[in-house]
């Protein structure tokens, strides 16, 4: 059979828990040897459709080709291609991170000598090898979520799905998260990671697929995304009531929310470097003061909002 370029491939797939269709007509390609983030909110329908994939969950409707491999009618030989490191993973507690690793070693058939091999190899790379010795249920959320990833590549899997890998992870856990995935992605490996944060898809991803209630709402690079969304935003705010009424004379209708309030102004802005100083200008020719500004960029809110039309103020033009 020829390879298609797609590692993975889902069509229309539907699933129902009851009355409740919590996956409603889900299709999405991932190209081999590149990464496709699944994005949505809490309940979207990620892990579903990961646990879908990944042969643990039944559907209604549907196909699902991972390497060529129909899910249901070769689960095995799909299983034999897939890591997969999920929000309930398999780690045991009570194991310590080496004897975690090894055991899963032993279970994928490597023999005794390469599943310390490779448990050791793995400990060097997920800078796990000071806690090597501890049980897991010592380790901290960071530690843990790097066990985890250990564990499902302990047999090199061409195909790994990652189930929201960084959630609950400090800022440097994420960026050291992040270095391990982007490896994996080096070595060729097809990944499949979902996410609620568009910062990581972004910086991780090669394509995204938004999905809301069960349905994809969105596709395309991140660029794609966010030029969807909308543009940046300036939010100014300023002294006094005075300086504040001032300023929306200065800036002339062209506001995109206003709070006398907070005495704050946002605008859209198109270039960063251009628009920002000539506003901050024209507000000091008028000898107006500005008590606090902020740059926002388009957020998974942003995309949230605008892709499911509950925006209140267009934002695109
Ligand atoms: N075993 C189950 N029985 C009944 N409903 C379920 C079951 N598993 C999931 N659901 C429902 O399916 C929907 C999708 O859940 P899913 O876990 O796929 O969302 P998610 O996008 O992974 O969310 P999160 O970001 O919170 O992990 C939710 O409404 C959830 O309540
Ligand atoms: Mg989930």
């Amino acid at each position: 059979m020829p390879q298609s370029k797609y590692a993975i491939e889902a069509k229309g797939l539907r699933k129902s828990y009851g009355k409740n269709e919590v996956l409603k007509g889900i299709s999405l390609k991932v190209e081999r040897g590149t990464m496709l983030a699944l994005l949505g909110p809490n309940g979207a329908g990620k892990t579903t459709t990961v646990r879908i994939l990944s042969t643990l969950l039944g559907f209604d409707k549907g196909s699902v080709t991972v390497e060529n491999y129909d899910v249901v009618k070769d689960a095995d030989s799909v299983r034999g291609v897939i890591g997969l490191t999920g929000q309930s993973a398999a780690v045991d507690e009570l194991l310590t991170g080496r004897e975690n690793l090894e055991m899963m070693g032993r279970l994928y058939h490597l023999t005794k000598a390469s599943a310390k091999e490779r448990a050791q190899e793995l400990l060097e790379d997920f800078d796990l090898v000071d806690a090597a010795n501890r049980p897991a249920k010592t380790y901290s959320g960071g530690m843990r979520r790097r066990l985890d990833l250990a564990v499902s590549l302990i047999a090199t899997p061409p195909v790994i799905f990652l189930d929201e890998p960084t959630t609950g992870l400090d800022p440097r856990s994420r960026i050291a998260m992040w270095t391990i995935i982007e490896n994996l992605k080096k070595n060729g490996t097809t990944i499949l990671l979902t996410t609620q944060y568009l910062e990581e898809a972004d910086q991780l991803a090669d394509r995204i697929v938004v999905i809301d209630g069960g349905k994809v709402i969105a596709e395309g690079t991140a660029k794609d995304l966010k030029s969807k969304v909308g543009k940046d935003r300036l939010e100014l705010t300023f002294e006094g009531a005075k300086d504040y009424k001032k300023a929306l004379e200065v800036v002339d209708g062209k506001t995109l929310d206003q709070s006398s309030e907070d005495l704050a102004i946002t605008m859209t802005i198109n270039d960063i470097n251009k628009d920002v100083s000539k506003v901050l200008a024209d507000l000091a020719s008028a000898k107006i003061r500005v008590s606090s500004m902020a740059v926002h960029k388009p957020t998974l809110d942003d995309v949230f909002l605008s892709l499911t039309g509950k925006v209140k103020k267009k934002e695109e033009q």
